[in-house]
């Protein structure tokens, strides 16, 4: 579920919000899954992955993940985005585009400490998309951070990841086929809406 703190008041992120509230009413799995999108310049490569959004803060949805992974690194060498949610319970598809950053070491720190000890092991234990020999190797290394090292301190490596929307746009489907697209982009500080065609 998604933590919701001051959220901006600027309409596409009250139409968010009221769609999220019905998504979870009809019962949507998953609700706070999220597929980012991101480019390496340096491997001139385009690349997707689910993750699951933890708060939205004033205006920026934050996740969680390792500050070495192949997205950390992608952020690094180009910081803009392109997100989706689908809410099949609803039918309601939300793409997102957004300038992305690293969460400060304070903020990490204080999430952390609130974290199950299981997940700490694991975000400390993993070496995340690095190759290894076996899944037993995972699973022993993991076993072995759960016994051996302080699961409330966070390490460098892991943190959270704040993307700030410049464009939003709202899909309906409708049993017609005549879904309904509204956009919403940024033009300064206000936020132009427009619909465009299905
Ligand atoms: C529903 C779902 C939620 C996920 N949430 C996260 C997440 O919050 N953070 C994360 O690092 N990986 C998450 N993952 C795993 C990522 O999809 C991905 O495998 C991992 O982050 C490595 O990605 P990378 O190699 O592109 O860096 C999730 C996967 C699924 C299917």
């Amino acid at each position: 579920m998604i933590d919701f703190r001051d959220v901006d008041q600027a309409k596409p992120y009250k139409l968010f919000k009221e769609l999220y509230k019905i998504a979870v009413l009809e019962n949507q799995k998953n609700v706070e899954a999220i597929s980012i999108s991101t480019f390496n310049s340096e491997k001139s490569e385009v690349d997707s992955r689910f993750v699951n959004i933890k708060l939205l803060k004033g205006a920026e949805f934050i996740f969680f993940s390792n500050y070495k992974s192949p997205k950390s690194e992608a952020f690094k060498l180009h910081p803009q985005i392109t997100a989706l949610f689908y809410w099949s319970a609803i039918d309601v598809q939300i793409r997102i585009k957004a300038k992305i950053k690293k969460t400060p070491a304070s903020f990490n720190d204080e999430y952390f400490k609130k974290r199950s000890k299981h997940k700490n092991a694991l975000a400390i234990s993993s070496n995340q998309s690095q190759f290894v020999q076996s899944y037993e190797d995972v699973v022993n290394k993991y076993n072995e951070v759960l016994e051996t090292e302080n699961l409330l301190k966070c390490p460098n490596f892991w943190g959270g990841f704040a993307f700030t929307p410049y464009y939003f746009e709202f899909w309906k489907g409708h049993e017609s086929r005549i879904n309904k697209r509204d956009v919403y982009q940024l033009n300064g500080t206000n936020w132009d809406h427009k619909i465009i065609q299905p």
